[in-house]
């Protein structure tokens, strides 16, 4: 059986480390891709420090893959040998991650990268675009998304606050909600990110160190509409609480992490939402695949622009450094690996 490289965590809480697993037989459906980017993520690190979401040991994680396609499996179409792809892993899977030299994809939320989009670049989309896409487009508020007809534009005049707009998951927010015709769009960052964020789409770019009354007396200057969408991309106890008191009556604020709002704060009438943002469980799958039939294109058009790449040196082993740098923090950048490049 082929051999390939990859970081495995050989049991919960283990160290990672850069060890030999088998290359995988693509399945129906599935296809097998060689992986030359994969994106890290501050779930990779979390999975192993806090022990969540994985319970198969030795796993390989890894969710934002960008490679060429090494082979097919039966009653795939639309795909060839050495086709530049991206996709999403899954979670839990040693077959589905990312880092690795090979890996299985599901051919349905598997989508060519045009030819303007490098493997890096490719390599940032999949899991903050789901992030964005499947709370805004399903779960609770299941607006139409921009693709769909009738969906792009359809929520002008709509203001949306980002929190968080420089992180990666914050990027696709904006620009989802920019095709969706929200606006005004007001997001908080570091004052040096403002300039890129209003280059997504962002109208407003607050400096995220203003304090929660300085905030809430800002957006009420940007716009009288009443705010019925928030979306927490950092969700901090802080911005979580911030955030909820800007709802108005019927409003949702998405979150990506666990609820921090105190009960007795919370209201019926305002929702807090929280998905598992990943396109592969069925939950998520049918519109992981409208999205995927739609992302050569948005990415081509220039719609959706990946996030910007830092490349970490020295293949496999790098992902583990870069997990550790990921950690203590990153601004504006996602850091990428190349696991064919592993000595
Ligand atoms: N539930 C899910 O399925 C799901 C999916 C994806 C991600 N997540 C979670 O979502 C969070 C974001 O992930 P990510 O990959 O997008 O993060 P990231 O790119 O690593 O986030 C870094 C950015 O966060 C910004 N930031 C941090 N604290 C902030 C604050 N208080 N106010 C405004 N901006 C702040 C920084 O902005 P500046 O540089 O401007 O300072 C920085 O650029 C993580 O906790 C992740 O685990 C959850």
């Amino acid at each position: 059986m082929a051999q390939q490289k990859a970081v495995v965590l050989p049991k919960a809480k283990g160290d990672w480390l850069v060890d030999t697993v088998p290359v995988y037989t693509p399945g129906p459906g599935e296809i097998l891709v060689k992986v030359h980017a994969c994106a890290l993520n501050p779930v990779d690190w979390k999975i192993q420090a806090y022990e969540i979401y994985i319970n198969k040991f030795p796993a390989v994680h890894g969710v934002d893959i960008a490679g060429t396609v090494e082979a097919l499996g039966e009653g795939v179409t639309g795909f060839a040998k050495g086709d530049r792809v991206l996709t999403q892993g899954v979670i839990n899977e040693i077959t589905h991650g990312g880092f690795q030299q090979y890996t299985l994809s599901n051919a349905d939320v598997t989508a060519k990268i045009p030819d303007n989009i490098s493997f890096d670049q490719a390599s940032t989309v999949p899991l903050g675009l789901a992030t964005a896409v499947i709370n805004l487009y399903s779960a609770g508020l299941a607006l139409t998304p921009p693709w769909a007809d009738g969906g792009a534009g359809k929520y002008a005049g709509k203001p949306i606050v980002v929190f968080a707009g420089a992180s990666s998951v914050g990027q696709y927010v904006i620009q989802v909600a920019k095709l969706s015709g929200f606006g005004p769009i007001i997001t908080t960052a570091s004052p040096h990110n403002a300039a890129y964020l209003q280059g997504l789409g962002a109208t407003h770019v607050l400096d995220r160190a203003l304090s929660g009354d300085a905030l809430r007396a800002a957006v009420k200057q940007i716009t009288s509409a009443p705010i019925e969408v928030v979306f927490d991309a950092v969700s901090g106890a802080d911005t979580q609480n911030v955030g909820y008191e800007l709802l108005a009556p019927d409003g949702t604020m998405v979150i990506v992490l666990a609820n921090a709002v105190p009960e007795a704060k919370q209201t019926k009438d305002r929702k807090i939402q929280s998905v598992f943002a990943n396109v592969n469980v069925p939950q998520n799958r049918a519109l992981g695949r409208s999205l995927y039939a739609q992302l050569t294109g948005l990415l081509e058009t220039g719609a959706i622009k990946p996030n910007r790449v830092e490349v970490l040196p020295n293949g496999l082993h790098g992902i583990i450094l870069g997990l550790a740098k990921l950690r203590e923090g990153v601004s504006n950048v996602k850091l990428v690996g190349h696991p064919q490049e592993t000595a």
